[in-house]
């Protein structure tokens, strides 16, 4: 990796509206075809986080992102609770010089100290592989219903089947309840 990476972990409440702009700024480069959506401060393209792992250049430009949030979700009928992990993003320029692995790291280490049962997330089926190399289980049969994200209107009620993933930490994967899951709101 060419570049001097500066890792931290940041509350939500900490962060000020330049943090806001620099996520959004990188954001919009690993995500293009949501660009028109991460303008000026608007961080988040769903849910929220309430924490973040950023890379950042010594100047303070976002090279890599992770937002996590802890939430229940209903699987099978039963509330479980998760770190839904989301908008995990490494600048284009960087992007398979090994940035991303780091990142997951973090997240993981992340995860670890909120104690969640499980980190889960919704995955892309081109990103599939990449998840699955860094640990997490997807669960292929699985159907989720959530709100789409408002990037894509607000409060539209979504299923979809595949790409639903799930890296255990203080339970066990093979408790992971069989059944369908409901997010009762938007994804990170
Ligand atoms: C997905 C993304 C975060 C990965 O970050 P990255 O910096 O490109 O990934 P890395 O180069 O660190 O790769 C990490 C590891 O995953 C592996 N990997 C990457 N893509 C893979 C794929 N499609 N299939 C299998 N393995 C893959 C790499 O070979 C590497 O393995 P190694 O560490 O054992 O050598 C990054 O490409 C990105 O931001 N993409 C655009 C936004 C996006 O799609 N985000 C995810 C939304 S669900």
């Amino acid at each position: 990796m060419s570049e001097d990476i500066r890792w931290e972990v940041v509350e939500e409440s900490a962060l000020s509206l330049t943090d806001h702009e620099a996520i959004a700024a990188m954001l919009a480069q690993a995500f293009p075809s949501w660009s028109h959506w991460y303008v000026g401060g608007r961080s988040w393209a769903g849910m929220q986080p309430e924490r973040r792992v950023l890379g950042r250049t010594e100047d303070g430009v976002v090279l890599a992102h992770v937002g996590i949030r802890r939430m229940f979700v209903t699987v099978g009928g039963e509330d479980v609770l998760v770190g839904d992990t989301g908008l995990v993003g490494v600048s284009p320029r960087l992007q398979g010089s090994g940035v991303g692995r780091e990142l997951m790291e973090r997240v993981h280490d992340v995860l670890d100290g909120l104690r969640v049962p499980y980190g889960f997330l919704g995955a892309g089926e081109d990103r599939i592989p990449f998840y699955a190399h860094m640990g997490w289980h997807e669960f292929p049969e699985a159907v989720g219903t959530f709100s789409a994200f408002t990037a894509d209107g607000a409060g539209v009620v979504e299923t979809e089947q595949g790409g639903w993933m799930v890296r255990p930490v203080t339970a066990r994967l093979e408790d992971w309840p069989e059944g369908p899951i409901l997010l009762n709101g938007q994804q990170v």
